[in-house]
This record gives C-alpha cells, sequence and structure tokens, in this order.
C-alpha cells in the first residue's frame, strides 16, 4: 500500500506562495506581502460574517446611503469596518479609496508606502438571498513623499500602475484571486483550517467563449452599437448569464470564456461601475490572464482618474469577444461621424411691417 495515497497533500497555504514570490524580488521589503495578507485575513472575517448572515440581525438594509446614493447594506458597512480595520492595523497603508466613504481615508499611518481602492462588498443587492458576492481590491504605490498623509495624486492613478490587484468571491466555495503583474492565481479557502490554499495557478482566460453577461432590462437604453454586439451573440447562441454581483459575473466568464458588459444606460449615463475599485483591478486581472478590458474605444487601464467614484462604461472577458464589442461600436460611431449634418430649421419669415 502506498502510505502517500492515504495522505494527500494540502498543498500551498496563501501565506507560503505570497513568501515564495516575495523571493522572486530580491529587494522587496515584505510590506507588499503583509499587505496582500491583511487582506486575506479580513476576508477571512468577512466571509464568516457572511455565512452567518441568516443566523444572526445582520443581513438587510443599514438605513443609509452611500456618497453614490446607494442604499447600504448592513453587511457593506460591516466588511467596510472590517478591511478598513485590517489596513490599518497593518500599517503599510496610508490612504483608502472605499466605495461606502465619501472622501479618501486616512489611515494615520503616513510611513505607509500603498494606496489601497476598495469595494468591501460587491454585489450587496444579493447578501439577502443567498447569491454570490465579492471584495474587489486594488493596490498603488503611493506617489507622494512618505512622512505625510496621502494625496489626491496617490489616490486617482491610472490602473496601470496597479502594483497588485484582487478579489474574493463569497460563493459555493470562498476564493481569493489576485495579481501583482506576474500571472494570476487563485487560492480556496478551507474552512476547517481557516486559511486559503492554491486551487487554480496561473489563470489563463480562454481567447474567446460562449457567455455574454449584461443586465438586458436596460436594453431599450443601448447605444446601437452595443445593441448590435448584443444582437451579435444572440445570432452567436451564445449563453446569456447574469447574476448582478460583478465579481461572480466576471469569475465565471473569467474561466469559462465570455464578456461582461456594463454600458451606459439612460439611468447610468457613464456605465454603473466605478472605475478605481471595480474596472481597474479586474482589468488588471484580465489582462495577466490574457484577456482584454476596455470601456467600449480604450483600455479601462489608461484612463486618467479624475475622482475616487468615478464611473465607466465597462467591456471585460475574452480577447476576442471585447475586440469584437468595440468593432461594433466603432461601426457605430463612424456612422454617427457620417451622418449628414441635419438640415437647419427653416427661421419662421417675419413678417414686413
Ligand atoms: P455594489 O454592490 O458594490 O454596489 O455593486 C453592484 C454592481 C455590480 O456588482 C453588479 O454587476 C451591478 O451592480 C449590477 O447592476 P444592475 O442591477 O444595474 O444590473
Ligand atoms: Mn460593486
Ligand atoms: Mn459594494
Amino acid at each position: 500500500m502506498d502510505h502517500n495515497k492515504l495522505a494527500l497533500p494540502v498543498g500551498t497555504t496563501l501565506d507560503r506562495f505570497i513568501m515564495r514570490k516575495q523571493e522572486d524580488f530580491p529587494y522587496a521589503t515584505g510590506e507588499l506581502s503583509q499587505l496582500l495578507r491583511d487582506i486575506a485575513l479580513a476576508a477571512k472575517i468577512v466571509n464568516r460574517e457572511i455565512n452567518r448572515s441568516g443566523l444572526i440581525d445582520i443581513a438587510g438594509a443599514y438605513g443609509s446611503q452611500n456618497v453614490q446614493g446607494e442604499d447600504q447594506q448592513k453587511l457593506d458597512v460591516i466588511a467596510n469596518i472590517r478591511f478598513i480595520r485590517a489596513l490599518r492595523n497593518g500599517g503599510e497603508v496610508c490612504t483608502i479609496i472605499s466605495e461606502e466613504d465619501d472622501e479618501m481615508i486616512q489611515t494615520g499611518n503616513n510611513q505607509g508606502k500603498y494606496v489601497v481602492a476598495i469595494d468591501p462588498l460587491d454585489g450587496s443587492s444579493n447578501i439577502d438571498v443567498n447569491v454570490s458576492i465579492g471584495t474587489i481590491f486594488s493596490i498603488y504605490r503611493r506617489v507622494s513623499p512618505t512622512g505625510r498623509e496621502g494625496t489626491a495624486a496617490d489616490c486617482l492613478q491610472p490602473g496601470t500602475h496597479q502594483v497588485a490587484a484582487g478579489y474574493v468571491i463569497y460563493g459555493s466555495s470562498t476564493m481569493l484571486v489576485y495579481t501583482t503583474g506576474n500571472g494570476v492565481n487563485g487560492f480556496t479557502y478551507e474552512h476547517s483550517l481557516g486559511e486559503f490554499f492554491l486551487s487554480h495557478p496561473d489563470i489563463i482566460t480562454p481567447k474567446t467563449g460562449s457567455i455574454y453577461s449584461i443586465n438586458e432590462g436596460s436594453s431599450d437604453s443601448f447605444s446601437p452599437g452595443v445593441a448590435a454586439f448584443v444582437q451579435h451573440c444572440k445570432d452567436q447562441q451564445f449563453s446569456a448569464r447574469y447574476i448582478g454581483s460583478l465579481v461572480a459575473d466576471f469569475h465565471r466568464n473569467l474561466l469559462k470564456g465570455g464578456i461582461y458588459v456594463y454600458p451606459a444606460t439612460a439611468k447610468n449615463k457613464s456605465g454603473k461601475l466605478r472605475l478605481m475599485y471595480e474596472c481597474n483591478p479586474l482589468a488588471f486581472i484580465v489582462e495577466q490572464a490574457g484577456g482584454k478590458s476596455s470601456n467600449g474605444t480604450r483600455r479601462t487601464m489608461e484612463i486618467e482618474p479624475k475622482i475616487p467614484h468615478e464611473r465607466c462604461p465597462f467591456f471585460i472577458g475574452s480577447k476576442e469577444l471585447v475586440e469584437k464589442a468595440e468593432s461594433f461600436i466603432a461601426k457605430d460611431t463612424e456612422a454617427c461621424d457620417h451622418k449628414p449634418a441635419p438640415e437647419p430649421t427653416p427661421k419662421k419669415a417675419v413678417a414686413a411691417k
């Protein structure tokens, strides 16, 4: 009997993986590694809160709105507190942008070299109905000197400057997926051991796919380019899959191949999703996995952010599908450019006196 078969190895823990990766950079100080571990710890705590939300009184609305006029759920508030506390205690982060806070949050760690943008709980309308939800985060190195509070310039950097980004999906299993710009790796949480284990090494997203994810309830206000792309997906007999939690929709498409779209609509003229803590982190991940992310005409990560809670249209997923969407949008724009200018409305003749 092969004794090894009786006790399969448990695999690589997230902590060990982060440490190993750090050894690849001889001058790394370990601060980014510590920061990633802080996020993982907060994720474990939030995971625990989510799992028992039906049992104690933390489901449902909190009774207030965030800066974007969205109803906050109790778990939005709890997750926000947990992540901010973990980042504050960790000491590596000087400033945080959070979906749930109007202003930049100064942690008091003025020596911290990093800034973090975070959506503490994504898909919060799905909390009460036991559908997967998530956390999305993005990490930048500050550009201002240490020793004082972080500035707007530290927080408003384009996505191309991210040093790490990731998400946690609280789903049928809980996973943490992240990149530091050297590929994408996914870790699954083992509840009984309280550890994340490497389960999805070197994630590569399929070049193309047959899933499209868009809220078609708003289709009346899609631009002709977006409408034509959606029709193209139907003509190709793609499957429509949209659960309303960006993290869950993105994660499925990352693994299976597909495209997620949140375009400009009548209700959300610049799209709904926020550049700093929803679009850019996922854009970094998808590019590292071989996919693509765009606002329809431009690479997401090259957009220069102007305000912390800026929104942008979002097309993300398999490279070929995002390019296809962009080509439909370009055709539409071209068509608009070549439309003859409307006839000037004839002025009313002024009656001769
Ligand atoms: P959040 O819960 O962080 O505010 O994000 C909600 C987002 C995103 O998760 C999801 O894809 C999208 O809102 C769904 O919006 P619609 O209900 O308009 O489709
Ligand atoms: Mn969100
Ligand atoms: Mn959120």
